[in-house]
C-alpha cells in the first residue's frame, strides 16, 4: 500500500502570519514525514477580492519560500502553483454545475467578506468554495489539515464529492474520494492581538492585530508591548471572561514547545509586565530562522523556480487522471 496523503493551500495575499503558521502550516512540516504531501499557493482564490497584479507572483513565490523556511521539504513534499495546473480551474466548472446555489449561501467566510465588498463582490467570490473543492478532491487525499475556519469548506467538499459519486458514480465505483479534515487542537484557532474574540486574520485592516512570519524582532517587540491584556493578576488557560489571556499563553505554549501543565505552572502568579517579555523572547527565537532562511531562499529564485516546475509536473501526474476520471462519468468522450 502507498503511503496516505495529504493536500492543503494558502491564499498568497500578503505576508503570512502566526495563525498561518501554527493552524496549518506547523502541522503540515510533521505530517510531510508519514503522508505524501501535496502543498500549494492558492493564487486563483487570491483573486476573488481586488488584487495588485504588479504583486501577485512574487507574493506567491514568498509563500513557497515561506513554506520552505517553515521546514517544509521539497524532497519530500511537492509544492505547487494552484494557477500552474488548469486542472483547478476546469474541475471548479464542472463542480460549479452539480453544486446547489443554497450551499453556497450558507457559506461563514463567504457572508463575512461580501459585507467588506459591498457592491462589489464578485461570482469568483460566491463560488471560492467550489474552486477549494476542486483543489482537494482533484488529488484524492485522505485528510485535508486546515485551521478551524476552513472546516466548513471542507465539509462542502465532502458533500460535492458525495453528490457526484451519488448522481454519476455507482456505490461499489465511486468517481471520487471523500476526504476527512485534520484540525488539531492546539493553534486551530489563533486570535488578534488586539481582540481576543476575534481571529487573527490578514485583512484585518490593524496591523498590531498579527505577527507576521517575516515581522523584525523590534516590530515583534513593540506588537507584543501594545497588545490587548487584562486587568487581572497571575495567568491561567481556559477563562472565557479572558480570551486574550488564553490567546497569549496558547501562543507562549506552542512557540516554546512546553506542554499547557508547564505553562500553566510557570504563568500562575506571573503579572503581565513579567510575561510580555518572556513571550516576546520566545516568539522572536521561534521566528528567527524562518525569517533567515526567508531571506535566503528570496536572494536567488532559480532555486524556487526549479522547486515550483517539479511541483507542477508531479501535482498534474496526480490532477490530470482524476479530471478526467470526473469528465468520464459526466459523459464526455476525448477525440481518439
Ligand atoms: P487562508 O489562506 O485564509 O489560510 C491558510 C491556512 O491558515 C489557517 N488559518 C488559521 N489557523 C489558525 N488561526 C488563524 N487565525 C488562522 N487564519 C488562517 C487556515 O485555516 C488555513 O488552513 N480557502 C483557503 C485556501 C485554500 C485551501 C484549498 C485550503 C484554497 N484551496 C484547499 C485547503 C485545501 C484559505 O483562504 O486559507
Amino acid at each position: 500500500m502507498g503511503k496516505r496523503r495529504i493536500l492543503s493551500g494558502i491564499q498568497p495575499t500578503g505576508a503570512l502570519h502566526l495563525g498561518n503558521y501554527l493552524g496549518a502550516i506547523r502541522n503540515w512540516v510533521r505530517l510531510q514525514e508519514e503522508y505524501d504531501s501535496f502543498l500549494f499557493m492558492a493564487d486563483l482564490h487570491a483573486i476573488t477580492v481586488p488584487h495588485d497584479p504588479t504583486r501577485l507572483a512574487e507574493d506567491t513565490q514568498n509563500v513557497a519560500a515561506t513554506y520552505i523556511a517553515c521546514g517544509i521539504d521539497p524532497d519530500k513534499a511537492t509544492i505547487f502553483v494552484q494557477s500552474h495546473l488548469s486542472a483547478h480551474s476546469e474541475l471548479a466548472w464542472l463542480f460549479n454545475c452539480i453544486t446547489p446555489l443554497n450551499w453556497l449561501e450558507r457559506m461563514i467566510q463567504f457572508k463575512e467578506k461580501a459585507v467588506k465588498q459591498g457592491e462589489n463582490v464578485s461570482i469568483g467570490l460566491f463560488a471560492y468554495p467550489v474552486l477549494q473543492a476542486a483543489d482537494i478532491l482533484l488529488y484524492e487525499p485522505d485528510l485535508v489539515p486546515v485551521g478551524e475556519d476552513q472546516k466548513q469548506h471542507i465539509e462542502l467538499t465532502r458533500d460535492i464529492a458525495t453528490r457526484l459519486n451519488f448522481q454519476y458514480g455507482s456505490e461499489d465505483a465511486p468517481v471520487l474520494k471523500v476526504p476527512e479534515p485534520l484540525i488539531q487542537a492546539a493553534g486551530a484557532r489563533v486570535m488578534s492581538l488586539t481582540d481576543g474574540t476575534k481571529k487573527m486574520s490578514k485583512s484585518d485592516p490593524s496591523e498590531l492585530s498579527r505577527i507576521d512570519l517575516l515581522d523584525s524582532p523590534e516590530l515583534i517587540q513593540k506588537k507584543i508591548k501594545r497588545c490587548k491584556t487584562d486587568p487581572v493578576r497571575g495567568l491561567a488557560f481556559g477563562d472565557p471572561d479572558r480570551p486574550e489571556c488564553n490567546n497569549l499563553l496558547t501562543l507562549y505554549m506552542l512557540l516554546s514547545g512546553q506542554t499547557q501543565e508547564a505553562v500553566a505552572t510557570t504563568c500562575a502568579d506571573m503579572g503581565w509586565g513579567q510575561f510580555k517579555p518572556l513571550l516576546t523572547e520566545t516568539m522572536v527565537e521561534a521566528l528567527r530562522p524562518i525569517r533567515d532562511t526567508f531571506g535566503e531562499l528570496t536572494a536567488d529564485r532559480t532555486y524556487l523556480e526549479s522547486v515550483l516546475k517539479q511541483g507542477r509536473d508531479k501535482a498534474a501526474a496526480i490532477a490530470n487522471p482524476t479530471l478526467a476520471k470526473v469528465k468520464a462519468a459526466l459523459g464526455y468522450s476525448p477525440l481518439p
